[in-house]
């Protein structure tokens, strides 16, 4: 398995609070079957202002130096979530900004209660400038929420679909697990993640996830969302998945 959004790397945002409880998350994702995983610190102007630069990479190479000393057999890779933004094109262009492992792709995330126009506009321009964005936990939003078709829509503008482990697994609502089903009944997810933070909350453990999700959507499908898209995004290659299927009106 694949991890494409994680907050493992410490002490930069709400994620991981140490090294050692990197390593124990770390230790936790490959236990689980988990063999590479993107670090994606929150880039949240004005409350995570992480952006690229010497000071991430030093803190970054402490954690990819520290697991190679704890002889982790681990892959690491380099992103960021971002918060949307209206100069996100010119941050990503501008190289302010890490994409996913360097990709053309991007983490995405938005504020939980925003405008699904002003959504559409922002991913419209990154489209333009010719990044893909991967959204961040669509389930968890509450204007998706209230109308799925949003994510059809984004689905079908070339975007990637991340969901959470635990809105599947009913650890973020019920209204988020409703959603979370409902899209990938609807076949517009192309991947999913641990969005991990810590050892005690939001883990890197992908187990109860895979066993859910082999046990109620198959194989096949497992193996997508889980090692085949994550691996795609890695090396910027295009996303695969079934018809998706349109929202009723
Ligand atoms: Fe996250």
């Amino acid at each position: 398995m694949i991890d494409i959004h994680t907050h493992v790397l410490p002490g930069v945002d709400d994620g991981s609070e140490s090294m050692a409880m990197s390593l124990k998350l770390i230790e936790t994702a490959l236990e689980s079957g988990t063999h590479s995983l993107i670090t994606t610190p929150h880039c949240y102007q004005n409350i995570f202002d992480n952006y690229a630069g010497e000071k991430l990479q030093e803190r970054w190479d402490a954690l990819h130096d520290a697991v190679h000393r704890a002889g982790l057999p681990v892959h690491l890779y380099q992103g960021m979530e971002i918060m949307a933004r209206e100069d996100l094109p010119d941050l990503l262009k501008q190289g302010k900004v890490w994409t996913l492992n360097s990709s053309k792709y991007f983490l995405l995330e938005f504020e939980f209660g925003e405008n699904p126009a002003w959504c559409r506009k922002i991913i419209s321009a990154c489209i333009k400038a010719g990044y893909v964005p991967v959204i961040a936990h669509p389930a968890r939003y509450y204007f998706v929420q209230d109308d799925p078709s949003v994510v059809y829509d984004w689905y079908q503008l070339g975007c990637g679909i991340q969901l959470n482990k635990g809105s599947i697994l009913g650890e973020n609502g019920r209204q988020a697990r409703d959603t979370a089903l409902s899209l990938l009944r609807h076949c517009v997810v192309s991947c999913v993640a641990s969005d991990a933070h810590r050892t005690y909350w939001r883990n890197t453990d992908m187990r109860g996830c895979t066993e859910y999700l082999e046990k109620n959507f198959g194989e096949d499908y497992t193996y997508m969302l889980l090692e085949d898209n994550p691996d795609r995004i890695l090396r910027g290659r295009k996303l695969v998945g079934y018809k998706p299927l349109p929202y009723a009106e």
